[in-house]
């Protein structure tokens, strides 16, 4: 393989046709700069044809001074192709179907008259003096020759890159290997790829592509995109790095940051076991695991790919397959020291609780362990006096927390989407001044039927440096679980700092 690949994010091109998902231009200009952060070589910001709105913000990306390309979409209409060069972008992406079932159901033309329009909006755009891409959509289910024949007439034409994009996701690794090979046979311009993910295999594709030839791979953060999306981003660079020894431009450290940016935006959450930027990535809980990492990382980690390198942390989990070394560790984190019997009844106590089905969080492990050396461990930096929230349909969902920090009263309010959201955004802010905490993770299950459910919150949070801590509540008021499950998780990580002699 070459030794240098681009990386072109269609993030907020492909990646908002997401289904469900709509992005303000505040978010898109956000994930911009954040795309530039991340050494991403060209963005593609929108369609700029599609709505004034749209046109407004592609223009305004371009004009953000990135280091990064930006691009527009257009079809080979001229008033697309207009849309894009008013916006002054670097360069405009041109597509047309080409396979026989998009060009006579969808656009109704001919072969001929498919090529001539693609030969005349590379030339319409070369003549603006911006740079050119051009795609054959549905490449993959075109018949080679007439797909070829396009190819080589649009380089003629003065095109300065071709796209290859698999737009159904019907490819193989191996066809994408040939059908890449075959194209960089008859054009001398680089060659880019779009490869979808309906069978699960988009990355796989693309980073055949790239053996093949293809210099420039096509990617979304967290994979979004239409249908089932595209070739995930962290997990296409991450391969070309540590696999394939290739090299981008990427500043992989902040793979993670720009996972949970688009995450929180878009509302498309990543299932824990997601590659690379996903909770579970690094975590590990089986006594096996555990024993191995703590003794040497590569053990249970590719090694080639480590944590630190895509702005990730290691996790060891006590959980239902913990063994003594995790539990162990994950107590000393906490500042708790145990003998051998000691740590035999934790370990004991922990499963108990496992196999019934729980989820077991560093609260849990802080309890049992206090009940087990008999002493209270922890003291309870912030204890809530009181909260309230109001709802409805006519209020923004507002809540007013009153606490005891220390030796000092607190009182905040803060509003929200809904009355948890607003009540754990008065916790934060309520204590804000006191120490910097986020809430990592949140989840919400209804434990017994009915509208007097008995709801379950357990909560994570990270303070600033990264550590992180989880508690558990339950109530019939999910807002109180959820500022119980909060105020015990922050108490724990406030606890922690303090054993690490930090404060
Ligand atoms: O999937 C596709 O074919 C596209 C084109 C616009 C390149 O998104
Ligand atoms: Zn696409």
């Amino acid at each position: 393989m070459d030794k240098h690949k681009t990386i072109f994010d269609t993030t907020l091109r492909d990646g908002e046709q997401t289904p469900g998902v709509s992005l303000t231009n505040d978010q898109k200009l956000k994930i911009a700069r954040q795309l530039d952060k991340l050494g991403v070589d060209v963005i593609e910001a929108g369609f700029p044809v599609s709505s004034e709105g749209e046109k407004q913000n592609v223009k305004a990306i371009a004009s953000e001074g990135l280091s990064l390309d930006v691009c527009g979409l257009a079809r080979v209409l001229t008033k697309d192709l207009d849309a894009c060069i008013d916006c002054n972008v670097d360069m405009v992406h041109t597509f047309v179907s080409t396979s026989d079932i998009q060009r006579i159901h969808t656009i109704k033309k001919s072969r001929e008259e498919v090529l001539s329009m693609a030969v005349n909006a590379v030339e319409h755009i070369k003549d603006h003096g911006a740079k050119c891409m051009f795609s054959a959509m549905d490449a993959t289910r075109t018949d080679l020759d007439y797909l070829i024949e396009v190819y080589e007439a649009v380089e003629g034409a003065g095109c300065d890159i071709i796209n290859v994009p698999d737009t159904v996701g019907v490819m193989s690794p191996s066809s994408m290997y040939e059908l890449v090979r075959n194209i960089d046979a008859h054009v001398n311009i680089p060659i880019d790829v779009h490869c979808h993910n309906d069978f699960g295999i988009a990355v796989a594709n693309s980073l055949m592509a790239a053996e093949a030839g293809a210099s420039q791979i096509q990617c979304t953060i967290n994979g979004i995109g239409e249908r089932a999306g595209n070739a995930n981003l962290a997990e296409v660079v991450m391969s070309l790095h540590s696999i394939y020894g290739a090299k981008t431009n990427i500043n992989t450290e902040y793979l993670l940051e720009t996972a949970k940016m688009v995450e929180s935006y878009t509302g498309i959450h990543m299932p824990a076991n997601t590659p690379i930027v996903g909770d579970n990535a690094f975590a590990h809980e089986s006594g096996i695991h555990t024993h191995g990492v703590l003794e040497k990382s590569d053990t249970f980690e590719p090694g080639i790919m480590t944590p630190e390198m895509v702005g990730h942390k290691r996790r060891i989990v006590v959980g239902k397959h913990a063994g003594r070394h995790a539990v162990k560790k994950s107590l000393e984190d906490m500042g708790i020291e145990t003998n051998d019997e000691q740590l035999d009844e934790i370990l004991s106590q922990i499963k108990d609780i496992a196999n019934k089905g729980k989820r077991v969080c560093d609260a849990d492990l802080h309890a049992v362990a206090s009940s087990v050396l008999g002493r209270n461990l922890g003291s309870e930096t912030i204890v809530l006096k009181e909260f309230s929230v109001m709802t409805g349909n006519l209020i923004t969902p507002t809540a007013v927390v009153r606490a005891t920090i220390g030796d000092q009263e607190a009182i905040a309010s803060n509003y929200g989407v809904g009355p948890v959201d607003a009540t754990l955004r008065a916790v934060e802010e309520m204590i804000g001044g006191y120490t910097k905490v986020k809430v990592r993770d949140f989840a919400l299950e209804a434990i017994t039927g009915g509208s007097d459910a008995l709801a379950e919150v357990t909560i994570s949070v990270e303070d600033g440096e990264g550590h992180v801590s989880s508690a558990q509540s339950a109530s019939t008021d999910i807002a109180t679980a959820s500022v119980d499950a909060l105020i015990a998780a922050i108490n724990l990580l406030l606890d922690q700092k303090k054993t690490r002699g930090m404060e």
